[in-house]
């Protein structure tokens, strides 16, 4: 499956869930490819840190043609992860062409939920092309018991995209295994970040059946 994980908006949790989500799959036995699409390189960054065995294969792809070359570059993976640019439209635009599912991670921020509607519209414009792509808004940082947390699922069902049920919980585990090149699973195996991780991929698989 090609996941792209987009959001115009930066800081919204696209590196983070992107790599967590690739590590997952990874060590679950599939063969996986990270494409960075941003241009400032995040994930390839993330590997460059990383001092154990890589678990997936990381490109930098910041181009507007991601969709032309995937076939390509893509070929003899299970699972493909494209971590979206902020701002840039015809990289996200392309990154979205490439995708059977577009996950779209949000704070549960006013500022975010306003924002959201830049890439709902690209997909929408995109879904014309492709009826058969899937999206999903995934609520990242979530604030436990706040009723922020429970507002921004009210908020976003004004939009024409399904919200997961799986939620990323705001935590300092995701920080400190990105400052490692790991992911949160490898901190802490039995933790709740790698339980919601586990659980949002299982979501992921799920939802494209
Ligand atoms: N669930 C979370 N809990 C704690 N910190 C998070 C979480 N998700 C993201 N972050 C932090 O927020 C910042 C922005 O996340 P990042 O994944 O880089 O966003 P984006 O790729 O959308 O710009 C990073 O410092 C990251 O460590
Ligand atoms: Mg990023």
């Amino acid at each position: 499956m090609i996941i792209g994980v987009l959001n115009q908006k930066g800081g919204v949790g696209k590196t983070t869930l992107s790599v967590n989500i690739a590590a997952f799959l990874a060590q679950e036995g599939s063969r996986v490819l990270l494409i960075d699409a941003d241009p400032q390189g995040s994930c390839l960054d993330w590997a460059a840190t990383r001092k154990d065995e890589p678990l997936f294969s990381v490109v930098g792809l910041p181009r507007a043609s991601i969709h032309k070359e995937l076939g390509q570059i893509g070929a003899g993976y299970d699972h493909i992860i494209i971590d979206g640019p902020p701002r840039v439209t015809d990289l996200a635009r392309s990154a979205i062409m490439a995708s059977d599912l577009v996950l779209i991670p949000v704070q549960p921020s006013p500022y975010d939920i306003w924002a959201a509607d830049e890439v709902v519209q690209l997909i929408q414009e995109a879904i014309v092309y492709k009826s058969d792509m899937k999206c999903a808004f995934v609520v990242n940082r979530k604030i436990a018991n706040t009723a922020i947390g429970r507002d921004v699922r009210e908020a976003l069902a004004a939009f024409p995209v399904p919200i997961l049920e799986a939620t990323v919980t705001q935590r300092v585990i995701y920080a400190e295994a990105a400052a490692l090149g790991k992911a949160v699973f490898e901190i802490d195996a039995a933790g709740p970040a790698a339980s919601e991780v586990s659980a949002l991929v299982a979501e992921l698989m799920e939802f494209t059946k």
